[in-house]
């Protein structure tokens, strides 16, 4: 049965995760450190394995991000990736302040604008909202082949 938690998971699962859906690897230090600055991270365990998952970064008032949005290939097309999605931004929606109004975004893989579509995300660019632009900062990085940039 799958189990969903909101917590951080072990630090060699989240990068065994990220490998198993492509995204770019991570060392152990870098990993752990974007797990401890995340707002939030969702979890979907089948017995001890991470099988889904997604955090949210940001500050929390103006702008948060949707990131890491993962489910194990094992495991795609069974309503996951919606249900942490759907947590995530209830979440978040739970931040805004009295009065005010945050923007939730996100960057997405090429192909996966529909998934995000569902659940209420405006692709961008698109009326006065601008494109989502990106710069990677390297420090050393050995790219190696199916790497992306996620
Ligand atoms: C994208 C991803 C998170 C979706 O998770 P999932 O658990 O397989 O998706 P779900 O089963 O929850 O799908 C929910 C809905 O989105 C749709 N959907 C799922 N992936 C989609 C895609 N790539 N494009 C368009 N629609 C998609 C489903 O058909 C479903 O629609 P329905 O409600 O009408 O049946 C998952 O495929 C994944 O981890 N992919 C690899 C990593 C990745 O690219 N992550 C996105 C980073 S930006």
């Amino acid at each position: 049965m799958l189990e969903y938690k909101v917590c951080k998971p072990e630090i060699e699962q989240y990068i065994e995760l990220r490998k198993r859906v492509g995204f770019f690897d991570l060392t152990y230090e870098q990993a752990k450190r974007s797990l401890d600055n995340a707002i939030i991270t969702e979890t979907v365990y089948d017995g001890e394995r991470l099988v889904g998952m997604g955090r949210l970064i940001g500050d929390g008032a103006v702008i948060c991000y949707v990131q890491d949005m993962m489910v194990d290939p094992d495991y795609q097309g069974r309503n996951i990736g919606h249900r942490i999605l759907s947590s995530l931004t209830a979440y978040a929606a739970g931040l805004v302040l009295p009065g005010t109004k945050m923007l939730l975004g996100l960057m997405s893989v090429s192909g996966t604008e529909g998934f995000y579509e569902k659940c209420g995300f405006i692709k961008r660019p698109s009326g006065r909202w601008g494109a989502g632009l990106t710069k990677v900062l390297d420090n050393g990085y050995v790219e190696h082949k199916g790497d992306n940039n996620d």
